[in-house]
């Protein structure tokens, strides 16, 4: 239910930690986490002028203290754009666990800011989320770690005086990043997975490895029908456009972005969507899931019925007399495993279903992670989803920039003190470096089949990566996808090979920077690089 409402970079981990919650029989996944609640800062800068300069909200967190020594380290797993307990699985068996396994450490989960329970207003109006900026998130991060308390844990574990080592996959990698360069003096070290340290507006590249790795009977087929119903909106042909959306039972998305973003739901739908896509392939089916292939399994169908591949003949007349290949197995499939996925039936509604044109629906100021995740998507990430301006497509060319820039106009109007900008203003996400992002003891790990991966520090438009060193390491891990390290079976030794030697690859880092570490506590204020 909570990934319907969820947009962009996050839907991958609310639906892996369900699936974990639910699949899972180890006696680790009967640990349970008591929330916490920290005074944090609602404005760290109040230089800026602006209210509430001394005023605190409560920060929710959880501590898992199972593998801690004293002399271990803190590891700190950013929240980022979801709820706290959706975060569980890191402590219980993925990448958390295995760092305090390995080096009897303390695992914490704090939770970000505008979500989950750590809402510093009761609504979510554009002068209310002011507040939820980069700069503040990571601020967040910093004056934690100087200032947490853990219950039962004896001594006093804050930063600078222990090592904390954060860790984050996707934004919250990015915040990892953006913790350890702007805040080094304080946090150690930071692992950042798949995480999209330069942002553009528009991303089309989400769809480049789908393209590039998914099967390509599959890709191809959805790529001619894309171009034929691009055809059929570029000569105005409404007749044919409309039938083209029965056959898919969406004749009611009057809107042709609307019905472009449903059908394209399997594959990638640019805003909110319903379904396990690319994105939520894993190593581990627990912890994901295999829908995409057999979306593809259907679309490339050899034994289709005849009255499902007749279907494929249509709309030939548009095309003459060409069938539209693998169009009767597309919209069969689509009828029958998405549209159910909207469960009032009212497909053109806005939120549960595949409707977005509703005003009134983004004006709504209750609290909820997808507003607050829209709200940085308009101010400072982008990273909108649309179709490639050239070569082959899997999402019709209707949707453009304008589609995601839309909502923002409409759910955020111009505040006393705060108003959203006409287009993001992504320079202050990339300030901190973008693909020339360096911080001594940030390490980045990517997979070449990440759908972000065009925004990572391995994406195909960064420099070369020669300069790896322990102070500065890298990993690009052939095969994997987004964040794939971040889930564990709890035992390394029995994952698969290119998992198993990311894993050994991040225990390695982070046991050499420990060593380090009174070296680096004494030294403070000398710059090593
Ligand atoms: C915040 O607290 C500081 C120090 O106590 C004080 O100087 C300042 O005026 C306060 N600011 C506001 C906006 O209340
Ligand atoms: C922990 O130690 C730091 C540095 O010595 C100190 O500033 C802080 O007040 C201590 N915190 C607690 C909860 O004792
Ligand atoms: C497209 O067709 C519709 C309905 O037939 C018509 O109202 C509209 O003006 C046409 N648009 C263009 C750009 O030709
Ligand atoms: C079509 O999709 C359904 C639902 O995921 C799946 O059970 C079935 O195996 C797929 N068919 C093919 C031929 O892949
Ligand atoms: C295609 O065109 C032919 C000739 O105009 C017509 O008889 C036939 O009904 C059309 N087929 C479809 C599916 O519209
Ligand atoms: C538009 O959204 C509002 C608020 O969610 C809702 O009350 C209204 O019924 C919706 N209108 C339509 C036509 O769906
Ligand atoms: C990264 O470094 C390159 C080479 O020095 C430079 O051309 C580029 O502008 C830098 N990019 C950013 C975002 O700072
Ligand atoms: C997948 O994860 C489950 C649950 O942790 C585990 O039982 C299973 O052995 C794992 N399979 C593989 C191939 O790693």
């Amino acid at each position: 239910m909570f990934s319907l409402k969820t947009v962009g970079l996050l839907a991958a981990v609310i639906i892996r930690t369900q699936a974990l919650q639910v699949k899972r029989d180890t006696p680790r996944s009967d640990l349970t986490y008591k929330p916490n609640y920290f005074n944090q800062k609602i404005n760290h800068f109040p230089e800026n002028g602006l209210p509430y300069a001394n005023t605190t909200f409560t920060q929710r967190y959880y501590v898992d203290s199972s593998y801690y020594k004293p002399g271990g380290p803190v590891y700190l797993y950013i929240g980022g754009e979801t709820s706290g307990p959706s975060r569980f699985s890191n402590l219980q068996s993925g990448i958390i666990q295995i760092l305090m396994e390995a080096t009897n450490g303390l695992g914490v989960i704090l939770e970000n800011r505008y979500y989950g329970e750590s809402y510093p207003f009761k609504t979510s109006t554009t002068d209310e989320l002011t507040f939820l900026t980069t700069a503040q998130t990571i601020a967040d991060n910093s004056y934690f770690a100087q200032n947490a308390v853990f219950p039962g844990v004896d001594p006093n574990l804050t930063a600078p005086g222990t090592p904390w080592i954060l860790y984050g996959g996707s934004l919250a990698g990015a915040q990892t990043a953006f913790s350890v360069k702007q805040h080094g003096d304080v946090l150690y070290g930071g692992i950042a997975s798949s995480a999209p340290v330069e942002v553009v507006v528009g991303y089309p590249e989400w769809y480049s490895p789908i393209q590039k790795y998914a099967p390509q009977g599959c890709v191809m087929r959805i790529n001619n029908i894309v171009d034929n119903f691009d055809m059929l909106i570029a000569k105005n042909l409404s007749t044919a456009v409309n039938e083209f959306k029965a056959l898919f039972g969406l004749e009611v998305l009057t809107d042709h972005r609307d019905f472009a973003a449903a059908i394209a739901d399997p594959i990638g739908n640019p805003g909110s969507y319903h379904s396990n896509t690319w994105q939520e392939l894993n190593w581990n089916s627990s912890y994901g899931s295999r829908d995409f292939f057999y979306f593809c399994g259907n679309v490339s169908d050899i034994d289709a019925p005849e009255e499902i591949t007749r279907v494929d003949y249509a709309l030939s007349n548009y095309t003459n007399g060409m069938p539209w290949t693998g169009l009767g197995s597309y919209a069969n499939y689509i009828k029958t495993y998405t549209l159910p996925l909207c469960a009032s039936g009212d497909y053109n509604s806005n939120g549960d279903c595949f409707g977005t044109q509703n005003q009134s629906y983004w004006e709504d100021t209750t609290n909820s992670e997808s507003r607050s995740y829209v709200y940085t998507s308009c101010t400072e990430q982008g990273a909108y989803i649309d179709a490639p301006k050239e070569g082959p497509s899997l999402l019709s060319r209707v949707v453009d920039t304008s589609y995601e820039q839309q909502w923002c106009t409409w759910a955020f109007p111009d505040g006393k003190y705060n108003k959203v900008p006409p287009s993001p203003d992504i320079s202050v996400y990339n300030s901190f470096g973008g693909f020339n992002i360096t911080a001594d003891r940030l390490a980045f790990i990517d997979g070449d089949q990440d759908v972000w991966n065009g925004l990572c520090y391995h994406s195909p438009l960064a420099p070369p990566r020669t300069q790896t060193s322990d102070l500065h390491p890298e990993l690009f891990i052939t095969g994997a996808g987004h964040h794939w390290d971040s889930a564990g079976i709890l035992d390394v030794e029995a994952e698969p090979q290119f998992i198993r030697e990311a894993h050994l690859w991040e225990i390695r880092t982070v046991k050499k920077w420990l060593r380090d570490f009174d070296a680096w506590k004494h030294g403070k204020g000398i710059r090593r690089h």
